[in-house]
């Protein structure tokens, strides 16, 4: 099978549009489509997502073929994916759950799975994925949070970093949508386990103030459906969306914002 395509931009408001604008006009799974700047990033749960001078921001097109329920597990792959290819460039990233891939305890990485046409006969998930690749200084309001590969001492050239990464993930797609279970590296890689852990499931996990948030234990994630494991008090409980409040970790990034979206 040929290599899906590679679109490139200098600017885009964001390469999630212009993959989801592809994909309708025919882009197969793994087409990607990358951009130098965005001027419309987003994030999860309605954040901007920028995206400074020698980061990275890359979207993939995939065409689920398994049930649509099943699609929340992609997430997870896609970050093992993503980890996969840093580690091949000299860094070892982790990964907080849902899907920020951090280095240190900084986030360098987040992913946003977007799922369209579900109504229809051939539903679409865009994969966005903001990797922050030669950035040596952030904005202050990053500077805390946020970290970059250079700023680790890995490879720094966009052009490798883009291959690997894409090579990665790619091959996610693909074991994904052959029923595939998110890789056990992800349980390896998650930082948190057996420690107190708050669930933000509120819109104000930002500020640090978890809402309404679900405090248990962390125990895992279940490798068929990529459900954070909790111990509460209640008993055992499984989420599939929300945000991990971790003592001494970052709880978002990368800037708020106000829009509303779904993830
Ligand atoms: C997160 O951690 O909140 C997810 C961030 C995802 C950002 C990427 S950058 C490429 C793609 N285009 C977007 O507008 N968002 C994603």
């Amino acid at each position: 099978m040929s290599r899906p395509a590679h679109h490139h931009f200098e600017e885009l408001p964001s390469t999630n549009d212009k993959a989801l604008a592809l994909a309708r006009e025919g882009a197969v799974t793994g087409t990607l489509v990358t951009a130098e700047r965005q001027t419309a990033g987003r994030g999860r749960q309605g954040r901007v997502w920028t995206t400074p001078s020698g980061s990275l921001a890359m979207s993939f097109v995939h065409r689920p073929s398994r049930a649509l329920e099943e699609v929340a597990s992609l997430t997870p792959c896609v970050a093992v994916g993503i980890a996969r290819a840093l580690a091949s460039l000299g860094v070892a990233p982790r990964i907080k759950w849902p899907n920020d891939l951090l280095l240190g305890k900084q986030k360098v990485a987040g992913i946003l799975c977007e799922l369209h046409d579900v109504t229809g006969p051939a539903p679409i998930v865009i994969v966005g994925i903001g990797l922050n690749v030669d950035v040596d200084a952030f904005p202050d309001e990053l500077r805390e949070i946020a970290t970059s590969l250079v700023q680790h001492g890995a490879a720094a050239d966009l052009a490798r970093v883009t291959e690997a990464v894409s090579r990665e993930v790619r091959r996610m797609l693909v074991l994904h949508d052959r029923g595939g279970e998110v890789p056990t590296e992800y349980s390896d890689l998650l930082v948190g386990v057996g420690e107190p852990i708050t669930i933000s499931t509120g819109a104000r996990p930002s500020s640090g103030d978890p809402g309404d948030g679900i405090t248990g234990i962390l125990l895992g994630v279940r490798h068929d459906n990529g459900a954070l494991r909790i111990q509460t008090p209640e008993g055992e409980r499984e989420l599939t969306s929300g945000e991990l409040l971790l003592t001494g970790y970052p709880a978002a990034g990368q800037v708020n914002g106000t829009e509303n979206m779904t993830t």
